[in-house]
């Protein structure tokens, strides 16, 4: 018997993304899984209820039926990170497996009560960055899209043109922007704005990404700040000291002056974004330059961000998207349905969702809750429960109408 898979449409307020694409959902269906879609569940994405009927996928007309009917669930935004739908509680049963973005170290009490169904959920955010997960790590795949867009608001927010003009009407200069953090985000970021002609500048806290920023044609700015323990074993950035972030802000304070636009994306795993640009800074730049602030949704990198908002300092703009990757849906559902479809493959045995979470170290990472309890370390840490061993997880019954 084939394991049914499902994708309801999402219901989270700007979220126009799909689960699964007519594509991955086709490559579902060839591997024996047979695929049901919520009707105009890709629409907004730009995949029409007929491309998935053409590869084999069954159109469901609403979305009780995709739930009642579907061994596992496959969403973009899962309860956890989409807690005002507590509809969807109601229609999930024990056992059920549920694949999203759950928001589960912030939407915690959310997570908790989607453990309480006793349906069993996997957090895609929670996705290793390891080789051997590289295909299902949604963060990259969003930090991508991201990048790219962050540059489009600030080119399009900014009272200048990007590239350098020679025209018979006189030359225009072409816009600095200085890209802060160069992981996945700041990365696609450079190469953005080297796309549109701009001079791009780099700040990494991590020396070891100076050959990347500069193969994108980026300048690497080096502000002789002492950073030997900024990597950890893991490649990630460490977290420092109040006093290093100071030294970091009276560092960058000319190269941010002299910049037309700022895009910040740095990060510390598990921490807030450490603030790097002070309203001092802000003040400190021409009048009409743009600072992008991608951290937004984790409290910023700039003093003055407001998470979904733009604030006007003096007369500079500072632009907080949270969200971006929704404003790209076609691409970014592509690439999400790729990472999901990648790791439901991992999963499925036998026509079966059979894991033992302690060998693998995908499943141990991304298993948040089952049995009507949440399982996850961390997430039982933010939630103050005490931590339990997780045990191995049984195959899943496939049996469903
Ligand atoms: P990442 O971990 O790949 O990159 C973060 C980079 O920041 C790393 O290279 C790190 O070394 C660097 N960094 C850390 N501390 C620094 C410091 N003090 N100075 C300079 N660089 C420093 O993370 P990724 O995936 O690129 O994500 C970047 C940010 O973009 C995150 O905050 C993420 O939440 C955000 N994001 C925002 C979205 C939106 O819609 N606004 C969508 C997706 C991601």
């Amino acid at each position: 018997m084939s394991l049914k898979v499902g994708v309801p449409a999402e219901t989270y307020p700007e979220e126009s993304r799909v689960a699964l694409t007519p594509e991955v959902a086709g490559t579902l269906s060839r591997n024996g899984q047979r695929v049901l879609v919520q009707a105009g569940a890709g629409i907004r994405a730009g995949f029409r209820d007929a491309a998935y009927a053409e590869r084999g996928v069954e159109i469901v007309p609403d979305r009780t039926g995709v739930f009642e009917r579907s061994d596992v669930v496959l969403q973009v935004r899962t309860h956890g990170a989409n807690p005002e739908n507590e509809e969807d509680l109601a229609l999930i049963r024990p056992g059920q497996i549920l694949i999203g973005m759950s928001d589960s170290l912030d939407g915690t009490q959310a997570v908790s009560r989607l453990a309480q169904t006793g349906a069993t959920l996997f957090a895609m955010e929670l996705m290793p960055r390891i080789t051997r997960a590289q295909s299902m790590d949604v963060l990259s795949s969003m930090a991508t899209v991201a990048g790219y867009k962050g540059v489009l608001l600030a080119a399009s927010a900014l009272p200048r043109m990007f590239p350098l003009l020679m025209t018979a009407a006189g030359t225009v200069t072409p816009a600095r922007v200085l890209v802060v953090g160069a992981g996945v985000a700041g990365l696609q970021a450079i190469a953005t704005a080297k796309r549109l002609g701009a001079v791009v500048l780099s700040y990494d806290i991590r020396p070891t990404v100076k050959e990347q920023v500069e193969s994108l044609g980026a300048q690497f700015v080096e502000l002789g700040l002492e950073t030997a323990d900024a990597e950890d074993a893991g490649g990630y950035a460490t977290a420092q000291k109040d006093d290093f972030y100071r030294r970091q802000q009276a560092a960058m304070a000319d190269v941010v002056a002299d910049c037309d636009v700022v895009i910040t994306t740095a990060a510390v795993p598990g921490k807030a974004a450490p603030v790097l640009i002070t309203e001092q800074m802000v003040v400190g730049m021409s009048a009409g330059s743009v600072i992008v602030d991608l951290a937004a949704e984790r409290g910023g990198n700039c003093a003055c961000t407001k998470p979904g908002d733009t604030v006007v300092v003096g007369d500079v703009r500072v632009l907080g998207p949270v969200d971006l990757p929704a404003s790209v849906p076609f691409h970014a559902s592509q690439m999400y349905s790729h990472n999901i479809g990648q790791f439901v493959d991992h999963l499925v045995r036998d026509g079966e969702v059979s894991a033992d979470a302690g060998d693998d170290e995908i499943v141990r990472e991304t298993l948040v809750a089952r049995d009507g309890r949440v399982v996850h370390p961390d997430v039982l840490e933010a939630l103050g429960e005490p931590v339990e061993t997780t045990q191995p997880l049984q195959p899943s019954s496939t049996s469903s109408t």
